[in-house]
């Protein structure tokens, strides 16, 4: 039980010790650069994802083949402005995370529809504000296209639901929506 205390006793000194380095009150967000993805990119994020270890596919793929879609991926979207995707950058210049929007013009809205498909942040880096950041760099490119709204889906049973990530960012929740997926044999 001392031990435990003692771990517990470290961990508080060592979080309030990073702050104090990072020049930040206890608690308060890391600022993160929030940038364009580029292509060359594509190497940090298949290590978030691959990391993150969601995706079967992923995990039996061989690294490049992984990281040569992602970057093909990226050339698509930055060819198009149809797509906008970031990523976040801690102060020592490491990608940390990223996020994609699509912009979609729906037809009985005044203005086109975000659609936020990805938003991804390396565990280590978790609670800092990068996902924050993330969804703010969305939202303001959203409002200078005249966007309608931004939506995203959310599954129940992830943390990022059972926290409310996103109500906490002021969004808010549709409970009357259901999501439909049409799976297609590839
Ligand atoms: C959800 C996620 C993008 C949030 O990014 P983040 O940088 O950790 O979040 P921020 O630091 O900006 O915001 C803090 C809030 O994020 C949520 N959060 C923090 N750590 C989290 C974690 N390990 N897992 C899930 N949500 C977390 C909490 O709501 C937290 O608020 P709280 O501290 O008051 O509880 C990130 O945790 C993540 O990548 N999770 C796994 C992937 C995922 O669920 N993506 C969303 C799919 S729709």
């Amino acid at each position: 039980m001392n031990n435990l205390r003692r771990l517990f006793a470290l961990s508080v000194a060592y979080l309030t010790l990073a702050d104090f380095y990072q020049n930040r009150a206890p608690g308060t967000p890391m600022k993160m650069q929030i940038r364009e993805a580029q292509t060359s990119d594509a190497n940090s994020i298949t290590c978030i994802l691959r990391e993150l270890g969601w995706f079967d596919h992923l995990s039996s793929e061989a690294v490049e083949t992984t990281q040569q879609r992602i970057a093909s991926h990226l050339r698509l979207c930055r060819a198009d402005s149809s797509h906008s995707v970031y990523v976040a950058e801690n102060s020592a210049g490491d990608v940390v995370g990223y996020g994609a929007v699509h912009w979609m013009p729906t037809l009985f809205l005044a203005g086109p529809e975000g659609y936020v498909s990805e938003l991804f942040v390396k565990e280590s880096a978790r609670g800092q504000g990068a996902g924050t950041q993330l969804l703010e760099a969305m939202a303001a490119e959203a409002s200078k296209r005249g966007c309608s709204r931004l939506v995203v889906l959310n599954l129940r049973n992830r943390e990022s639901y059972q926290r409310d990530f996103y109500k906490k960012c002021g969004w808010e929740e549709r409970p009357s929506a259901v999501n439909f997926i049409r799976r297609l044999s590839s």
